[in-house]
């Protein structure tokens, strides 16, 4: 996680680094902070919180500089303070460094750094590799031969970028694993993690191969490997995707996005018929298939599995990317993998995708973001194409990746389906006034419950998963037939729950278990397409073919997570402890 940026330019720097770190605050947003060149020395300004924060103080004394870097963190290693704030410097104050990543053998780093008398001023495994390059560079060594002793010191994986005040007209860069890339301006050239961060300025970015160092000057760019050979580089010119979100009208992004939800779902079908063919193929052929994901992803990935089970009569394992390595070991030449990721930066999907390539295992990734890592790493790739989604909580790419699998277990890019779906979409949300209205109450309980059963289980999962990353909210989604076996004892008088429940074939025993727990006096609120006595509350659903039930049910469930977020005052965009992608493992 983290966002960076770095920037060599013609003219002042600092303004531009608060924006472009505001448009990477989607990847932490604990604490902020900047370092500018200015008269031969490295100011830095480090502020708790939010990049608003950091704006704020910046605006009150700002840099003037034209070579800068800065950061948004999401912590790792250190608490949330200003002192764990990046940039670092050096014991001298020669050399700042921003990181993205995790260095594994911090500590040892430190230790030997510490008894050879080097102050560190943070808790955090950053610091390390500021002190290493002091040294590295007073020891007399180039900036390619420093960087290089740095990056056969520092384990784990990391993008790093360094600012040096006896080098003011270059910086160097180091990836490994975590994303990297250079935007390759007029006279000016910025390091980031993301392209958003600098697009306004360029579209022509160079991405780093893993285990890359680059040497970056305002014109001109060198790039080699760790043992030093000189990379040929590819600057690529980037699509409109990348084009800056806009919250519109709206209050938030999450908000924003769950109503853009009827527009975008036809998108998913903007498939070149190659990809689609191949996707298709590779399914038939593989004689196991892993879908690899997490979070959300994962959740959409379990609906995955039934619709490729039910329509295509393909069996598959839905894995959490964080476990793939239960797995491992059938992921052969016989195996296809199929990785599911909206950001497409997830580092233990992207770590499973690796394994799964070096034991000779197929590698198909359904992304959202492009290009991204996960892309890069795959034989092919499918896009969800439903544009940017900027809140943290996932909404609109989790109904698309459900389609998506849909489609692709039926075979065929139908528009119709498309059409049914974007009209019950289009009903379902006309319940949101009710809803900000339940909120209220639900947003008063200790514990909240989801219920489904079959098609429906994943969508309680789901549910469950919102209102906790909104509404700081402890909540459970379960298998309806679980509840006898142990949560039923949770059940008080008056706890919420949700039974999910359309009229498919599960009805019947979901509505049993439901009444199980209002007998035990729980509070009922159906989500279904008949209304039952039973019921405290009733959310009607439309009327749609079976399959299709769960997308449709997904969102009352993120209405009702971002209206309890909104009464119990959470930051909605950006729920705390968390950021959109989740690039350490
Ligand atoms: O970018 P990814 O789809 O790989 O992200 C996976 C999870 O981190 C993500 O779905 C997370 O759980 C969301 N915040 C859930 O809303």
């Amino acid at each position: 996680m983290c966002g960076i940026i770095g920037i060599l330019s013609d003219y002042p720097v600092g303004d531009y680094l608060i924006e472009g770190l505001k448009r990477l605050e989607y990847r932490g947003y604990d604490s902020a902070g900047i370092a500018v060149l200015q008269d031969h020395k490295i100011q830095v300004l480090r502020t708790v919180g939010a990049v608003n924060k950091l704006e704020q103080s910046y605006a009150a004394s700002p840099f003037v500089g034209n070579v800068g870097i800065a950061h948004t963190r999401w912590a790792t290693h250190g608490g949330v303070s200003e002192k764990n704030a990046h940039p670092h410097l050096s014991c001298k104050g020669d050399v700042a460094v921003i990181h993205n990543g995790i260095i594994q053998n911090y500590s040892e780093l430190r230790q030997r750094l510490q008894n050879n008398g080097h102050i560190f001023r943070s808790d955090t495994d950053t610091e390390v590799a500021a002190h290493l390059l002091e040294d590295e560079l007073g020891s007399g060594k180039s900036l390619l031969q420093a960087a290089i002793a740095i990056a056969k010191e520092l384990r784990g994986e990391y993008a790093l970028v360094f600012m040096l005040k006896d080098f003011p007209d270059k910086m160097i860069a180091i990836r490994k694993s975590s994303p990297l890339l250079i935007g390759v301006g007029q006279n000016e050239n910025i390091v980031s993690s993301d392209a958003l961060a600098f697009l306004d300025k360029t579209n022509r970015a160079i991405f780093l191969e893993d285990e890359s160092i680059a040497i970056i000057g305002k014109k001109d760019i060198e790039v080699y490997t760790f043992s030093g050979q000189r990379r040929k580089l590819h600057a690529i010119e980037l699509a409109a995707e990348f084009s800056l979100p806009d919250k519109e009208s709206y209050e938030h992004f999450t908000i924003k996005e769950i109503h853009e939800q009827p527009e975008v779902i036809a998108k998913v079908l903007e498939q070149e018929p190659g990809s689609f063919t191949l996707f298709r193929k590779e399914i038939e052929r593989a004689k196991r298939i892993f879908i690899v994901a997490a979070g959300s992803s994962f959740h959409a990935s379990l609906l995955g599995r039934s619709y490729l089970s039910e329509y295509a009569g393909i069996y598959s394992d839905v894995v959490l990317a964080s476990e793939y390595k239960s797995v491992a070991k059938w992921f052969d030449d016989d195996c296809l993998i199929l990785c599911v990721s909206q950001s497409g930066e997830t580092m233990d999907v992207i770590e499973a995708a690796k394994t799964a390539k070096q034991n000779g295992a197929t590698v198909i990734s359904i992304v959202n973001r492009s290009p991204s890592t996960l892309e890069k790493t795959s034989d092919a790739v499918v896009r969800l194409n439903i544009g940017a989604e900027v809140g943290v909580a996932a909404t609109k790419s989790f109904t698309a990746q459900a389609f998506l699998f849909y489609a692709v277990a039926k075979g065929n890019m139908q528009a119709h389906d498309a059409v049914e779906l974007k009209g019950a979409m289009t009903e379902v949300l006309r319940h949101e006034a009710m809803i900000a209205k339940l909120s209220d109450i639900i947003s008063r309980s200790k514990d909240v419950y989801y219920l489904g059963r079959g098609l429906n289980y994943a969508i309680a999962l789901e549910g469950a998963l919102k209102l906790k990353e909104l509404a700081y909210m402890h909540a459970e989604g379960l298998a309806a037939g679980e509840l006898k076996h142990g949560p039923l004892a949770l059940i008080e008088k008056g706890t919420p729950l949700f039974l999910i429940n359309p009229e498919d074939d599960t009805y019947e025993e979901t509505l049993s278990n439901g009444v199980e727990v209002k007998s035990r006096g729980g509070m009922l609120i159906g989500l279904s397409t008949k209304p039952s006595v039973h019921y405290d509350f009733f959310v009607r659903l439309p009327e749609v073919r079976r399959e299709f039930y769960p997308i449709v049910e997904s969102i009352p469930l993120q209405l009702l997570a971002y209206y309890s977020a909104k009464v119990l005052n959470k930051d909605v965009d950006r729920p705390r402890n968390l950021a959109k992608s989740v690039t350490v493992k």
